[in-house]
Protein backbone atom coordinates (compact mmCIF):
# COMPACT_ATOMS: atom_id res chain seq x y z
CA UNK A 1 0.00 0.00 0.00
CA UNK A 2 0.97 3.44 -1.20
CA UNK A 3 0.82 5.80 2.14
CA UNK A 4 1.08 10.02 1.40
CA UNK A 5 3.51 11.79 3.94
CA UNK A 6 1.96 13.35 6.72
CA UNK A 7 3.93 16.48 8.19
CA UNK A 8 2.92 16.66 11.75
CA UNK A 9 5.44 19.13 13.25
CA UNK A 10 3.60 20.52 16.25
CA UNK A 11 4.94 24.08 14.83
CA UNK A 12 2.05 23.80 12.47
CA UNK A 13 -0.73 23.02 15.01
CA UNK A 14 0.12 24.16 18.37
CA UNK A 15 -1.99 23.15 21.57
CA UNK A 16 -1.14 25.56 23.60
CA UNK A 17 -1.55 28.78 21.20
CA UNK A 18 -5.25 27.00 20.46
CA UNK A 19 -5.58 26.74 24.47
CA UNK A 20 -4.99 30.19 25.34
CA UNK A 21 -6.86 31.49 21.83
CA UNK A 22 -10.27 29.24 23.04
CA UNK A 23 -9.59 31.18 26.98
CA UNK A 24 -9.39 35.10 25.33
CA UNK A 25 -12.26 34.18 23.13
CA UNK A 26 -14.74 32.99 25.92
CA UNK A 27 -13.30 35.73 28.78
CA UNK A 28 -14.24 39.01 27.14
CA UNK A 29 -18.14 40.32 27.37
CA UNK A 30 -18.99 39.25 23.68
CA UNK A 31 -17.65 35.66 23.75
CA UNK A 32 -16.43 34.01 21.14
CA UNK A 33 -15.26 30.97 19.25
CA UNK A 34 -12.68 31.08 15.98
CA UNK A 35 -14.53 29.02 13.53
CA UNK A 36 -11.53 26.81 12.42
CA UNK A 37 -12.63 24.75 16.20
CA UNK A 38 -15.85 23.78 14.53
CA UNK A 39 -13.78 21.31 12.59
CA UNK A 40 -12.57 17.99 14.90
CA UNK A 41 -13.33 14.87 12.94
CA UNK A 42 -16.58 15.18 14.02
CA UNK A 43 -17.33 18.31 12.80
CA UNK A 44 -15.48 18.13 9.17
CA UNK A 45 -17.74 14.64 8.95
CA UNK A 46 -20.89 17.41 9.72
CA UNK A 47 -19.42 19.72 7.40
CA UNK A 48 -19.08 16.92 4.48
CA UNK A 49 -22.77 16.29 5.19
CA UNK A 50 -23.68 19.82 5.03
CA UNK A 51 -22.36 19.98 1.43
CA UNK A 52 -25.01 16.77 0.38
CA UNK A 53 -27.85 19.37 1.54
CA UNK A 54 -30.03 20.52 -1.62
CA UNK A 55 -30.22 24.05 0.63
CA UNK A 56 -25.78 24.30 0.84
CA UNK A 57 -25.98 25.79 -2.63
CA UNK A 58 -21.55 26.58 -2.61
CA UNK A 59 -20.16 23.00 -3.06
CA UNK A 60 -22.72 21.85 -5.79
CA UNK A 61 -22.32 25.29 -7.62
CA UNK A 62 -18.88 25.58 -7.50
CA UNK A 63 -18.68 21.91 -8.55
CA UNK A 64 -20.86 23.04 -11.42
CA UNK A 65 -18.63 25.61 -12.52
CA UNK A 66 -15.40 23.09 -11.92
CA UNK A 67 -17.30 20.56 -14.48
CA UNK A 68 -18.25 23.14 -17.22
CA UNK A 69 -15.27 25.00 -17.23
CA UNK A 70 -12.26 22.27 -16.40
CA UNK A 71 -10.20 22.31 -20.01
CA UNK A 72 -9.83 25.98 -19.25
CA UNK A 73 -9.41 26.06 -15.74
CA UNK A 74 -6.94 23.24 -16.82
CA UNK A 75 -5.16 25.54 -19.47
CA UNK A 76 -5.11 29.02 -17.42
CA UNK A 77 -3.39 26.56 -14.38
CA UNK A 78 -0.92 24.75 -16.25
CA UNK A 79 0.11 21.34 -15.71
CA UNK A 80 3.02 19.52 -14.02
CA UNK A 81 2.61 22.20 -10.79
CA UNK A 82 1.96 20.87 -7.37
CA UNK A 83 -1.43 21.66 -5.43
CA UNK A 84 -2.04 22.85 -2.18
CA UNK A 85 -5.29 22.17 -1.13
CA UNK A 86 -5.80 24.80 1.95
CA UNK A 87 -8.42 23.48 4.10
CA UNK A 88 -8.82 20.36 1.98
CA UNK A 89 -11.39 18.55 4.21
CA UNK A 90 -12.63 15.44 2.09
CA UNK A 91 -10.44 16.29 -0.45
CA UNK A 92 -13.29 15.62 -3.36
CA UNK A 93 -12.68 19.26 -4.97
CA UNK A 94 -9.70 18.58 -5.28
CA UNK A 95 -9.93 14.83 -6.55
CA UNK A 96 -12.33 16.84 -8.99
CA UNK A 97 -10.05 18.32 -10.61
CA UNK A 98 -6.93 15.63 -10.94
CA UNK A 99 -8.20 14.58 -14.17
CA UNK A 100 -7.68 17.45 -16.16
CA UNK A 101 -4.84 19.03 -14.07
CA UNK A 102 -2.43 16.31 -13.42
CA UNK A 103 -0.66 17.52 -10.79
CA UNK A 104 2.97 16.76 -10.02
CA UNK A 105 1.97 16.22 -6.69
CA UNK A 106 -0.87 16.89 -4.27
CA UNK A 107 -0.91 18.59 -0.48
CA UNK A 108 -3.40 18.69 1.72
CA UNK A 109 -3.60 21.40 4.24
CA UNK A 110 -6.16 21.04 7.07
CA UNK A 111 -6.99 22.15 10.91
CA UNK A 112 -8.11 18.91 10.97
CA UNK A 113 -5.23 16.54 11.05
CA UNK A 114 -7.46 13.28 12.19
CA UNK A 115 -9.49 13.68 9.60
CA UNK A 116 -6.64 13.96 6.47
CA UNK A 117 -5.37 10.91 8.01
CA UNK A 118 -8.68 9.09 7.21
CA UNK A 119 -9.21 11.03 3.75
CA UNK A 120 -5.87 10.68 2.48
CA UNK A 121 -4.42 7.43 2.60
CA UNK A 122 -7.01 5.98 0.40
CA UNK A 123 -6.73 9.00 -2.08
CA UNK A 124 -3.46 8.14 -2.22
CA UNK A 125 -4.21 4.61 -3.46
CA UNK A 126 -6.59 5.63 -5.75
CA UNK A 127 -4.25 8.13 -7.35
CA UNK A 128 -0.67 6.53 -6.81
CA UNK A 129 1.34 8.15 -9.70
CA UNK A 130 0.23 11.82 -7.42
CA UNK A 131 2.27 12.05 -4.65
CA UNK A 132 0.62 13.34 -1.75
CA UNK A 133 1.46 15.13 1.46
CA UNK A 134 -0.85 15.68 4.39
CA UNK A 135 -0.28 18.66 6.75
CA UNK A 136 -2.38 19.35 9.80
CA UNK A 137 -2.01 23.20 10.27
CA UNK A 138 -3.84 26.30 11.54
CA UNK A 139 -2.91 28.50 8.73
CA UNK A 140 -5.50 31.21 9.71
CA UNK A 141 -2.92 32.91 11.55
CA UNK A 142 0.42 32.20 9.52
CA UNK A 143 0.80 29.98 6.49
CA UNK A 144 4.39 28.75 6.60
CA UNK A 145 4.78 26.02 4.12
CA UNK A 146 8.00 23.48 4.78
CA UNK A 147 10.75 24.05 2.42
CA UNK A 148 10.25 20.17 0.88
CA UNK A 149 7.06 21.94 -0.42
CA UNK A 150 7.25 25.80 -1.20
CA UNK A 151 10.47 25.30 -3.28
CA UNK A 152 8.59 23.52 -5.69
CA UNK A 153 5.92 25.34 -8.38
CA UNK A 154 3.00 25.27 -6.95
CA UNK A 155 -1.05 26.80 -7.19
CA UNK A 156 -3.08 26.95 -4.33
CA UNK A 157 -6.20 26.21 -4.41
CA UNK A 158 -8.44 27.78 -1.60
CA UNK A 159 -12.57 26.77 -2.68
CA UNK A 160 -15.63 26.40 -0.91
CA UNK A 161 -15.38 30.22 0.03
CA UNK A 162 -13.34 29.54 3.20
CA UNK A 163 -12.14 32.87 2.55
CA UNK A 164 -15.18 34.10 3.93
CA UNK A 165 -14.99 32.87 7.38
CA UNK A 166 -11.79 36.00 7.68
CA UNK A 167 -12.54 39.68 8.02
CA UNK A 168 -10.95 42.11 5.45
CA UNK A 169 -7.89 42.52 6.81
CA UNK A 170 -7.26 38.88 7.88
CA UNK A 171 -7.99 37.82 4.82
CA UNK A 172 -5.58 40.25 3.12
CA UNK A 173 -2.86 38.65 5.65
CA UNK A 174 -3.34 35.35 4.71
CA UNK A 175 -3.78 35.92 0.63
CA UNK A 176 -0.46 37.66 0.89
CA UNK A 177 1.42 34.57 2.61
CA UNK A 178 -0.43 32.89 -0.37
CA UNK A 179 0.46 35.19 -3.20
CA UNK A 180 4.56 35.09 -1.51
CA UNK A 181 4.24 31.30 -2.04
CA UNK A 182 3.38 31.51 -5.35
CA UNK A 183 6.76 30.13 -7.24
CA UNK A 184 5.43 30.31 -10.92
CA UNK A 185 2.26 29.18 -9.83
CA UNK A 186 -0.87 30.89 -8.77
CA UNK A 187 -4.62 30.99 -6.87
CA UNK A 188 -7.29 29.39 -8.10
CA UNK A 189 -10.45 30.59 -5.68
CA UNK A 190 -13.65 29.71 -4.86
CA UNK A 191 -15.73 32.71 -3.54
CA UNK A 192 -19.46 32.89 -2.32
CA UNK A 193 -21.30 36.39 -3.61
CA UNK A 194 -23.90 38.00 -1.64
CA UNK A 195 -27.48 36.96 -2.47
CA UNK A 196 -31.10 37.08 -0.91
CA UNK A 197 -31.98 36.74 2.51
CA UNK A 198 -34.32 33.42 1.83
CA UNK A 199 -31.54 31.30 0.44
CA UNK A 200 -28.63 32.32 2.80
CA UNK A 201 -30.97 31.60 5.97
CA UNK A 202 -31.81 28.16 4.34
CA UNK A 203 -28.57 27.43 3.73
CA UNK A 204 -27.20 28.30 7.11
CA UNK A 205 -30.72 27.22 8.95
CA UNK A 206 -31.50 24.29 7.06
CA UNK A 207 -34.72 22.42 7.97
CA UNK A 208 -32.48 18.95 8.96
CA UNK A 209 -30.71 21.00 11.54
CA UNK A 210 -27.32 19.49 10.19
CA UNK A 211 -25.57 22.82 10.72
CA UNK A 212 -26.86 23.06 14.03
CA UNK A 213 -25.39 20.38 14.84
CA UNK A 214 -21.61 21.41 13.21
CA UNK A 215 -21.82 24.91 14.86
CA UNK A 216 -22.93 22.89 18.57
CA UNK A 217 -20.53 20.81 17.83
CA UNK A 218 -17.36 23.79 18.54
CA UNK A 219 -18.68 23.35 22.19
CA UNK A 220 -17.29 19.88 22.33
CA UNK A 221 -14.58 20.87 20.75
CA UNK A 222 -14.15 23.16 23.48
CA UNK A 223 -13.87 20.90 25.94
CA UNK A 224 -11.71 18.42 24.85
CA UNK A 225 -9.18 21.12 24.13
CA UNK A 226 -9.52 23.07 27.55
CA UNK A 227 -11.45 20.62 29.16
CA UNK A 228 -14.72 22.44 30.47
CA UNK A 229 -18.00 21.72 31.29
CA UNK A 230 -20.40 22.96 28.45
CA UNK A 231 -23.30 21.37 27.70
CA UNK A 232 -24.70 21.49 24.49
CA UNK A 233 -28.20 21.17 25.98
CA UNK A 234 -27.70 24.58 27.15
CA UNK A 235 -27.61 26.45 23.72
CA UNK A 236 -29.34 27.10 20.05
CA UNK A 237 -28.05 27.48 16.99
CA UNK A 238 -28.69 30.86 15.95
CA UNK A 239 -27.99 33.21 12.60
CA UNK A 240 -27.89 36.89 11.37
CA UNK A 241 -27.81 38.05 8.06
CA UNK A 242 -25.61 41.05 8.34
CA UNK A 243 -26.61 42.89 5.44
CA UNK A 244 -24.07 46.01 6.14
CA UNK A 245 -20.95 44.00 6.72
CA UNK A 246 -21.78 41.16 3.78
CA UNK A 247 -22.49 38.37 5.70
CA UNK A 248 -24.12 35.04 7.11
CA UNK A 249 -22.86 35.11 11.05
CA UNK A 250 -23.10 31.97 13.22
CA UNK A 251 -24.22 32.22 16.97
CA UNK A 252 -24.82 29.99 19.91
CA UNK A 253 -27.59 31.32 21.98
CA UNK A 254 -27.32 30.30 25.49
CA UNK A 255 -30.81 29.10 26.88
CA UNK A 256 -30.58 29.49 30.48
CA UNK A 257 -27.94 31.23 33.08
CA UNK A 258 -25.44 28.95 33.40
CA UNK A 259 -21.83 28.79 34.61
CA UNK A 260 -18.91 27.29 32.81
CA UNK A 261 -15.82 26.02 34.33
CA UNK A 262 -12.13 24.69 33.36
CA UNK A 263 -8.74 24.66 34.82
CA UNK A 264 -8.91 27.48 38.15
CA UNK A 265 -11.65 30.08 35.15
CA UNK A 266 -15.07 30.31 35.30
CA UNK A 267 -17.27 32.45 32.97
CA UNK A 268 -20.68 33.06 33.74
CA UNK A 269 -23.04 33.32 30.47
CA UNK A 270 -26.76 35.23 30.89
CA UNK A 271 -30.11 33.40 29.27
CA UNK A 272 -29.95 34.91 25.80
CA UNK A 273 -26.62 35.94 25.50
CA UNK A 274 -24.57 34.90 22.40
CA UNK A 275 -21.25 32.91 21.56
CA UNK A 276 -20.33 34.56 17.96
CA UNK A 277 -18.70 31.23 16.13
CA UNK A 278 -18.30 31.57 12.53
CA UNK A 279 -18.48 35.09 9.65
CA UNK A 280 -19.33 33.81 6.23
CA UNK A 281 -18.34 36.89 4.03
CA UNK A 282 -19.89 37.18 0.63
CA UNK A 283 -18.42 38.50 -2.10
CA UNK A 284 -19.17 41.19 -5.16
CA UNK A 285 -16.65 40.37 -8.32
CA UNK A 286 -15.45 43.75 -7.26
CA UNK A 287 -15.03 43.48 -3.70
CA UNK A 288 -12.75 40.44 -3.97
CA UNK A 289 -10.99 41.57 -7.01
CA UNK A 290 -9.97 44.56 -4.95
CA UNK A 291 -8.73 42.09 -1.74
CA UNK A 292 -6.89 39.73 -4.30
CA UNK A 293 -5.11 43.44 -6.02
CA UNK A 294 -4.21 44.44 -2.40
CA UNK A 295 -2.91 41.73 -1.76
CA UNK A 296 -0.61 41.33 -4.50
CA UNK A 297 -2.42 39.84 -7.16
CA UNK A 298 -2.33 41.17 -11.14
CA UNK A 299 -4.38 39.25 -13.35
CA UNK A 300 -7.50 37.51 -13.23
CA UNK A 301 -9.42 34.88 -15.03
CA UNK A 302 -13.02 34.27 -13.45
CA UNK A 303 -15.75 31.81 -13.94
CA UNK A 304 -19.38 31.82 -12.55
CA UNK A 305 -22.55 29.87 -12.53
CA UNK A 306 -25.81 31.00 -14.49
CA UNK A 307 -26.97 32.65 -11.09
CA UNK A 308 -24.27 34.36 -10.37
CA UNK A 309 -24.06 32.62 -6.88
CA UNK A 310 -20.38 31.89 -7.38
CA UNK A 311 -17.08 32.98 -8.32
CA UNK A 312 -14.26 31.12 -9.15
CA UNK A 313 -11.11 32.88 -9.79
CA UNK A 314 -7.78 31.83 -10.82
CA UNK A 315 -5.36 34.86 -9.81
CA UNK A 316 -1.29 35.58 -10.37
C1 LIG B 1 -16.46 26.17 4.97
C2 LIG B 1 -16.45 28.41 5.75
C3 LIG B 1 -17.09 27.94 3.51
O1 LIG B 1 -19.12 29.58 5.39
O2 LIG B 1 -20.36 28.37 4.11
C4 LIG B 1 -21.28 26.00 6.40
C5 LIG B 1 -18.84 26.82 6.68
N1 LIG B 1 -20.82 27.16 8.14
N2 LIG B 1 -22.39 26.12 7.12
C6 LIG B 1 -19.44 28.50 4.91
C7 LIG B 1 -20.29 26.66 7.04
C8 LIG B 1 -22.12 26.80 8.18
C9 LIG B 1 -18.61 27.26 5.27
N3 LIG B 1 -17.16 27.45 4.91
Amino acid sequence: MLEPTFLTETQFLNQGDLISEIEAGLLTSSASISPKFLYDNLGSHLFTAITLLPEYYPTKTENLIFKKNSFEISEALGLDKGLIDLGAGNCLKAESLFSSLKPSFYTAIDFSLDYLKEILPPLQNKYPHIPMFGIGMDFSRNLKLPAEISTLRNNIFYPGSSIGNFNIDDAEYLLKQVHFELNGGGLLIGVDLMKGDKILLNAYDDPLKLTAAFNLNILRVVNSLIHSNFNVADFNHHIKVNHSLQRVELYLEVLRDITVNWGDKTRKFKRGELIHTENSHKYTPESIKNLLVSSGFKSFTTWTDPNNYFLLIYAI
